[in-house]
């Protein structure tokens, strides 16, 4: 059995992926260890089994080194202190790594194994031992729309996102309920008596909204009861580095950097708890009929799901509630645009932890066991 290190394993995204772990009975294939940056020497979790031992420093290049698979969600700036030791140290082994740090080199695959198995086969092949799951939006769109690329119909693309408040963390989650708590405490009295007005309701959440006691370390701004609509650092281009990957890593992920479809839109943070929705444009390189689209699309993979561009349908389905928690990736509101037949709309949803983060790594470990 192949030594697997796992490092980051408590955080949400590493909380995720040994769930997830769990479910589809990985441990039963590896023999893990866990690393740890502050508890050295406890006992390793025991859903792992009984050969799990103790928590090793996850610091400890040597002890990293033993490991012929290291499975990291501890997070960009751990990559950056600790991959250059480790390969610098002779270690050859597998770094599957959730954060973005290293994505874009030229020595890693982005992983997504429903959309690039062929470029991570090839990679193993040629000696690739540095495997990085993408970003999660890019992910959740290229596993919704993979059939329309994988048919090279796409002339471009624009993503319009609704991004989840899992996406900047933990704590994050965490405020957007306080907040959402917070302005109902605040209005209750008057929500509670009929005889109110909307309005002095509508003025008293917006006085409450903009005042300091609404909590908002975490986002900075309001989210609850309002939206961000900008994800990550700034970019001289007046993107988003959040904005700027969807093209940089989708093309990277289908093995089109030479001749890259144009992706580009605008990422917005909206108050949902964990699942990304993104509403995209897309211009096909040819007319085709709905009916076809929605075949090729429902054809790409088994979790993508297209719902009918029907009310009923979309309100049941196509929604981070009925979403979350799930590995389904629906894809709806498909529809031919005014501008032309080649222009169609799609809407789709996935979560962002599973399909978004943990699934791809999980699955990358899979086809490195064989
Ligand atoms: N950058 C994403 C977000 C999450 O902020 O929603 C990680 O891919």
């Amino acid at each position: 059995q192949q030594k697997v290190g796992l490092v980051g394993w408590r955080g949400m995204v590493g909380s995720v992926l040994m769930q997830r772990m769990q479910e589809e009975r990985d441990f039963a294939h590896i023999e893990p260890t866990f690393f740890t940056t502050s508890q050295k020497g406890l006992p390793a979790p025991d859903f792992a089994g009984a050969n799990a031992g103790v928590l090793e420093d996850a610091f400890d290049i040597q002890a990293l080194a033993k490991q012929d698979i290291i499975i990291t969600c501890q997070g960009g700036d751990y990559t950056k202190e600790v991959y250059s030791s480790l390969r610098d140290s002779g270690w050859n082994g597998y770094w599957i790594d959730a954060a973005s740090a290293l994505r874009m080199k030229d020595d890693a695959v982005i992983v997504l194994d429903p959309v690039n198995r062929k470029e991570i086969d090839a990679g193993v092949e040629s000696g690739i031992r540095t495997f990085v799951g993408g970003n999660c939006t890019v992910s959740l769109m290229l596993l919704a729309l993979g059939g329309l690329f994988e048919k090279d119909l796409v002339e471009w693309a624009s993503p319009m996102t609704y991004q989840a408040a899992s996406g900047s963390g933990a704590k994050h989650m965490r405020e957007l309920i306080s907040q959402m708590g917070a302005i109902h405490t605040n209005v209750q009295a008057n929500l509670d008596n009929p005889a109110s007005a909307i309005l002095d309701i509508d003025k008293q959440v917006a006085e409450f909204i903009r005042s300091d006691d609404y909590p908002s370390e975490q986002f900075g701004v309001p989210l609850a009861g309002s939206l961000i609509p900008y994800i990550d650092s700034q970019l001289p281009s007046g993107q988003s580095r959040e904005e700027w990957k969807a093209q940089a890593e989708a093309n990277k992920i289908m093995g089109l950097t030479e001749q890259p479809i144009p992706i580009d839109g605008i990422c917005v943070r909206v108050g949902a708890m964990r699942c990304h929705s993104q509403a995209i444009t897309i211009k096909l390189k040819q007319d085709l009929p709905v009916e076809e689209i929605e075949q090729i699309l429902a054809q790409h993979n088994e979790w993508v799901k297209v719902v009918p561009n029907d009310r009923d349908a979309t309100m049941q389905e196509l929604t981070p509630a009925k979403v979350t928690g799930t590995l389904s990736i629906p894809v709806g509101r498909i529809r031919k645009l005014t501008m032309g037949p080649e222009y169609i709309s799609a809407f789709t949803v996935g979560d962002q932890l599973l399909w978004g983060a943990a699934e791809p790594l999980r699955r990358m470990l899979r086809i490195v066991l064989g």
